[in-house]
C-alpha cells in the first residue's frame, strides 16, 4: 500500500473550487496497469473539460486529474514486462478515476514505454497523449503520405504541435495554423513549412496561395467551431479531415451535401488502444525510435508546480505554445 497527495475533482465547476488535494492510498496494481512514483505529468485542454463536466468520457465527480505521468515503477501485478525501479512514462488510470497528478499513479501497461536517454523528466510526462494522438490521426484512422498537404489547427497546442512534428516526420508538407506571431514562430522552430494566424489572416486566401490552388489533403482539428469550418472549404478534392477535439469549445459542424460535391471524408479520432497488445506496442516501439532519433519532441511550454494544479486547469483555456507539465516531484 503507497500513501500520499493526489489532485481530485470534487464537483463541477472553477478549478479552484472544484479541484482538491486530498490524502490517498495506493493499492497493488491490476493486471494491465503499473504503479508509478510520479515525477512530472503532462496537461491540456481535457483536464479543463474534466473540471467543468464536459468531458465525454467520464462521469460524476470525485475523480482524479491528469492523463499521463512519468515516474519510477514501484509496484507491478504477476507477469508484467516491467520492474520495479524502471523509469516509465506513459497514460494513466484516469478514465478510472486514477490520474497524473498525484504523488503515485497507475499507468496502463499497454501504454507505457520505458523513457529513452535523453529524454527529460518534463518531456517524458508529456509524450504520450499528444504523440499517440497523432499517430491515431496520422497514421492509424487518416493515414497520410509523404509528399502530401496536411493542415494543422490549434499547431501550437499540445495536440497540435505533436501532430506538426509526426507530420514533417512522415514526410508531408505542413501548414501549422495559430493565433499570434509568437506562436507562429514556436510552429516554425518545430518545422512548419508554412504558418498562418487566424486571427489576422485570411485563412481560406492565404491556404489557397500556399498550396497553389489545390487545397490540403489532410486537416487535423484539435479546435472544431468556426475555424474550422472555415478551414474545411480549403479540402482537397478527395481529401479529409481528422476530428480530434473542440478546443475552440464548439464541434465542427459538418454539411453533408458539400462533403458530397466535394468528395471530402470526414474521421474520427480517438486516441485509444489497439486490441491487440502487439500492434499497440508496435505504435509506442514506433514513437519511442523517432524521438531517439530527433524526430519528435515534447515540446515543454510552461511547467507547474505540484501546488498550482488549480491554476494550471485554469490556464489551460488559454495556453501558452506547447505542452503544459506539471512537476510533481523534484526526484
Ligand atoms: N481525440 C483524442 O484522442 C484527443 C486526445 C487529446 C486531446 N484531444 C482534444 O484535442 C483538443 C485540444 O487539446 P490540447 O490539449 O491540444 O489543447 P491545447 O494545448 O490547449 O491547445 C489548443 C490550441 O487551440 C487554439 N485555439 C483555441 N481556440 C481556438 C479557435 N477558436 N480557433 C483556432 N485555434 C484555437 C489555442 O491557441 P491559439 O488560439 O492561441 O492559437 C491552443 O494552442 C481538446 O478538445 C482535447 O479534448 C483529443
Amino acid at each position: 500500500m503507497f500513501s500520499g497527495h493526489a489532485w481530485r475533482v470534487v464537483k463541477f465547476g472553477e478549478p479552484k473550487d472544484a479541484v482538491e488535494l486530498h490524502e490517498l492510498t495506493w493499492g497493488e496494481p491490476s493486471p494491465g496497469q503499473v504503479l508509478i512514483r510520479v515525477r512530472t505529468a503532462g496537461a491540456g485542454f481535457p483536464d479543463a473539460m474534466m473540471t467543468a463536466g464536459h468531458f465525454p468520457l467520464l462521469g460524476e465527480p470525485p475523480f482524479g486529474l491528469g492523463e499521463e505521468a512519468a515516474g519510477e515503477v514501484v509496484a507491478v501485478p504477476p507477469g508484467s514486462r516491467f520492474a520495479i525501479g524502471d523509469q516509465v512514462a506513459g497514460i494513466t488510470g484516469f478514465l478510472e478515476g486514477w490520474g497524473g497528478y498525484a504523488e503515485y499513479a497507475y499507468v496502463r501497461e499497454g501504454s507505457a514505454i520505458r523513457i529513452p536517454a535523453g529524454m527529460t523528466d518534463e518531456q517524458a510526462g508529456g509524450f504520450p497523449i499528444g504523440f499517440r494522438t497523432a499517430y491515431a490521426g496520422l497514421v492509424e484512422r487518416a493515414p497520410v503520405e509523404a509528399g502530401q498537404t496536411l493542415l494543422i489547427l490549434g499547431a501550437a497546442g499540445s495536440s497540435g504541435v505533436a501532430a506538426l512534428q509526426l507530420g514533417k516526420a512522415l514526410g508531408t508538407t505542413v501548414i501549422a495554423v495559430a493565433g499570434s506571431q509568437e506562436k507562429l514562430e514556436f510552429c516554425a522552430r518545430y518545422g512548419a513549412d508554412h504558418v498562418v494566424n487566424y486571427r489576422t489572416d485570411d485563412l481560406t486566401a492565404r491556404i489557397t496561395e500556399i498550396t497553389e490552388g489545390c487545397g490540403v489533403d489532410l486537416i487535423y482539428d484539435p479546435i472544431g467551431g468556426d475555424t474550422a469550418a472555415t478551414a474545411v472549404k480549403s479540402i482537397a478534392r478527395n481529401g479529409r479531415i481528422a476530428v480530434i477535439g473542440l478546443a475552440s469549445g464548439s464541434a465542427l459542424s459538418l454539411d453533408s451535401m458539400d462533403m458530397l460535391l466535394r468528395n471530402y471524408t470526414a474521421v474520427g479520432v480517438l486516441a485509444s488502444p489497439n486490441d491487440d497488445p502487439e500492434t499497440e506496442a508496435a505504435v509506442w516501439d514506433h514513437l519511442v525510435s523517432l524521438a531517439k532519433h530527433g524526430a519528435i519532441t515534447t515540446p515543454v511550454g510552461r511547467v507547474y508546480g505540484f501546488d498550482e494544479v488549480p491554476r494550471m486547469v485554469a490556464e489551460q483555456t488559454a495556453p501558452g505554445a506547447g505542452k503544459s507539465v506539471v512537476r510533481v516531484a523534484s526526484k
